[in-house]
Order: C-alpha cells, then sequence, then structure tokens
C-alpha cells in the first residue's frame, strides 16, 4: 500500500478499508502526515467551512457512580473533593456562554442515575432555555441513563448529547472498564439517545494500551455505521491514580499527540460532514493541540468555562489545561488563536452539523428540534 494510491481513493470517493485507514494512522513520516491532514483539511473546508463552532463546557459535577479504570474522577479515587455546582451557578454559567456568543452550552459531569438528580437536570433544562429565550443550544454529556430520562431530558430542552463509545472493540472496552460495564449497553445508549431525537455524538480515546491502528480505523467506521451527527475524541492521557495509569509506564506524549491528530484526519476522511471536536486533551498534550486539530480536519472547540475554583478538581487526566484561567480571558485567546491558523470563530449559533441537517431533509431519524436551531 503506497500513501500516493490511498489519497488516489479519497479523491475517486471510494470508501476505504479498515486496512487503509490504519495505513493512513501508521504513517510516520512528516512529509506524509503533512499530505493527510492537507487532505483532511480540503475536505472540511469543502463540508464545514473554515469555520470553528463553540461550544462552552461547564463541567458542574464530578461526583461518579462509575469505576473506570483509565479515569481520574472514578468513584474510588478519594484524593480530591467532590464537588456539584447549585443552579445558580449552573445559570450564570448559561448566561455568560450567551453573552460570550458561543451560542451553546455542554453540561457535563460524572455519572448519576438517581432521582434527585434526574430531575435536577430536568428543571435546570427548562430554567436555562427559559432564561435565554431558547437561543442557547444545549448538549449534555451525562453518561448512559434510561430511556425514560433521556425522554425527559429531551423534552425539557436539551437537542444533543454527547456520549463516547470509548472503544468499538468489545474486547478492549472490557479491559479498561470494570465488570460492571457493558459494550452493548452502551451501545444500545446510542440508538435510544437517536431514537428519542437527540442529535448524537459519540467518540473513542486515542492511544489505549492495547488498543491497535486497526481497532482506531475500526472506530472510524463504527461512527459512520451508527450514523452519528458529532464526534468527541482525544488521545488518553494516564492519571496516575487511575489503576490503567501502570500500563504505560513510559507514556509517549508526542507520539499520543500525533495519533490523535491523525485519527482526527482520518475520521474527517471518513465521516466528511459531521461536527469533529478539538478536545482539551488534545491541549493537554500541546499548548497549540487544539489549534492543530482544526488543522487535522476538527470544526469545534468545547472552551470550559467552568469558574476555576472548582477546575482543579475535574481532572480525568492530567495536565488539563487553563486551570488558573478566567472565562473571558479564555475567549479572546480563543479568537485570536483561531485566527491564527486562518479560521473563523461562528458566534451565537448552535453550529449543528451538515450532516445533521442533511440527515433531516433525508427523512431519516432526527431531532425534531431542528426548525429551532440557527
Ligand atoms: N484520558 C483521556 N480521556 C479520558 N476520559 C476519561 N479519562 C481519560 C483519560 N485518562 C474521557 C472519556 C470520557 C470523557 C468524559 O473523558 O472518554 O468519556
Ligand atoms: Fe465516571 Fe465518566 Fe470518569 Fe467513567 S469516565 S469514571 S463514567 S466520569
Amino acid at each position: 500500500m503506497n500513501l500516493d494510491d490511498v489519497l488516489a481513493a479519497i479523491n475517486a470517493s471510494s470508501e476505504l478499508s479498515v486496512g487503509e485507514l490504519a495505513f493512513l494512522l501508521g504513517l510516520n513520516d512528516p512529509e506524509d502526515q503533512r499530505r493527510l491532514f492537507e487532505k483532511a483539511y480540503e475536505i472540511k473546508k469543502r463540508n464545514v467551512g473554515a469555520v470553528v463552532r463553540l461550544r462552552g463546557l461547564v463541567e458542574f459535577s464530578n461526583i461518579c457512580e462509575k469505576n473506570c479504570l483509565y479515569c481520574g474522577i472514578r468513584r474510588d479515587n478519594h484524593g480530591h473533593r467532590r464537588y456539584m455546582l447549585d443552579e445558580e451557578e449552573i445559570l450564570e454559567a448559561a448566561e455568560w456562554i450567551l453573552e460570550a456568543g458561543y451560542g451553546s452550552m455542554v453540561l457535563q459531569s460524572g455519572e448519576r442515575s438517581d432521582e434527585t438528580f434526574i430531575s435536577l437536570i430536568e428543571s435546570l433544562l427548562v430554567k436555562i432555555k427559559d432564561l435565554t429565550s431558547g437561543k442557547l443550544g444545549v448538549t449534555l454529556s451525562l453518561g448512559e441513563q434510561t430511556p425514560e430520562t433521556y425522554e425527559r431530558w429531551f423534552n425539557a430542552g436539551a437537542h444533543r448529547y454527547l456520549l463516547r463509545i470509548e472503544t468499538s472493540n468489545p474486547t478492549l472496552y472490557r479491559r479498561i472498564h470494570p465488570a460492571d460495564h457493558d459494550f452493548d449497553r452502551r451501545r444500545h445508549c446510542l440508538d435510544v439517545l437517536r431514537d428519542t431525537g437527540y442529535q448524537v455524538g459519540t467518540g473513542v480515546m486515542i492511544g489505549l494500551p492495547g488498543q491497535t491502528l486497526e481497532d482506531l480505523a475500526a472506530d472510524a467506521l463504527f461512527f459512520k455505521n451508527q450514523d452519528v451527527d458529532m464526534i468527541g475524541m482525544g488521545p488518553y492521557i494516564p492519571h496516575r491514580d487511575a489503576p490503567l495509569a501502570k500500563e504505560t509506564p513510559d507514556f509517549d506524549e508526542r507520539g499520543q499527540l500525533g495519533l490523535g491528530l491523525k485519527m482526527i484526519a482520518v475520521v474527517r476522511l471518513v465521516l466528511q460532514d459531521a461536527n469533529i471536536a478539538a478536545t482539551t486533551a488534545l491541549q493537554a498534550l500541546d499548548p497549540v493541540g487544539r489549534e492543530r486539530g482544526l488543522k487535522a480536519g476538527a470544526n469545534v472547540m468545547m472552551p470550559n468555562v467552568t469558574s476555576p475554583k472548582y477546575r482543579d478538581a475535574y481532572q480525568l487526566y492530567e495536565n488539563k489545561p487553563n486551570l488558573d484561567e478566567n472565562a473571558a480571558a479564555c475567549r479572546d485567546r480563543l479568537r485570536e488563536s483561531v485566527a491564527a491558523v486562518g479560521e473563523t470563530i461562528r458566534f451565537e449559533e448552535w453550529g449543528d452539523s451538515p450532516r445533521f441537517f442533511r440527515r433531516l431533509n433525508s427523512g431519516r431519524k432526527g431531532s425534531t428540534r431542528a426548525t429551532r436551531s440557527r
């Protein structure tokens, strides 16, 4: 296999195989990598433009019932305090995001399934919609829930949901999760979310111990089969208090960043009109990691607007950036850093993916809230 042939297949709009995608993920030569990123960027520009969509990320609680083997806020990690923003603080964050012109917000927390939590989110959604006159798009990232819960939150005003599959390889999934996790249950949640009417996002961790390039290639095809609207994925970064860290004593930051960028490019080749996020895990490995993500094919950024006083307690992985930066400074820096790579932020819009609108127009299942989208 050689790069010219694979690029020619892309130009001819042929569907790439697992072998071809894995070949691209394995490119080591800087010039080869540059050609891959260039192709992905060209496809991005053609399908979603050289524009960046923003989601203000509010990590409102680090309380979690789960114990994922890779995660710094897993249940058994007693090394940091647990927090939960109160309703007023979350509403303040929503208002700030609206005023900053970000257009949409993501509410993310550890996983909880008790009724107190479920109804709290429900009433918060109604209040956020009310407070922002329905102008702010709201994405939830609150893990696995029952169909009834997904429906209650949808009816209360959420229209997008992010649930990472983490890996589409069931054997690897089992190795990085405790026994009470179940791959099929998680995948089923993605179907339920779609059936409920959400725009669905998923993603994986890139460079997990034991993960092969073929696994990542299969992940890209999994996203396509699930027909998802958005992808949020980032490099795996060991956390010293999480058991999986033992398996990567010689963690290679540069290699991990490179693989993360190549994966963005490969997913852009496969899902040409989806929203793909340049996540903060990229930034943890390189101060301009997210901007490099944009050049590799990503088109969404999720600036963290959680109050700095809570951020140090929300460390999924070590080295999370921006822990002492306030939200306003963060926004100005974003505008500049995005302009520096030749892109423009589209403020004041929900920023749904062209993929979502195409699916809607073709009569397949999708959010009935599209008409309210902007
Ligand atoms: N490295 C990278 N990403 C991680 N996540 C959790 N722990 C880590 C880690 N150590 C990601 C998971 C989860 C999301 C909220 O954070 O993919 O879905
Ligand atoms: Fe909880 Fe999510 Fe971390 Fe798993 S990855 S322990 S569900 S916060």
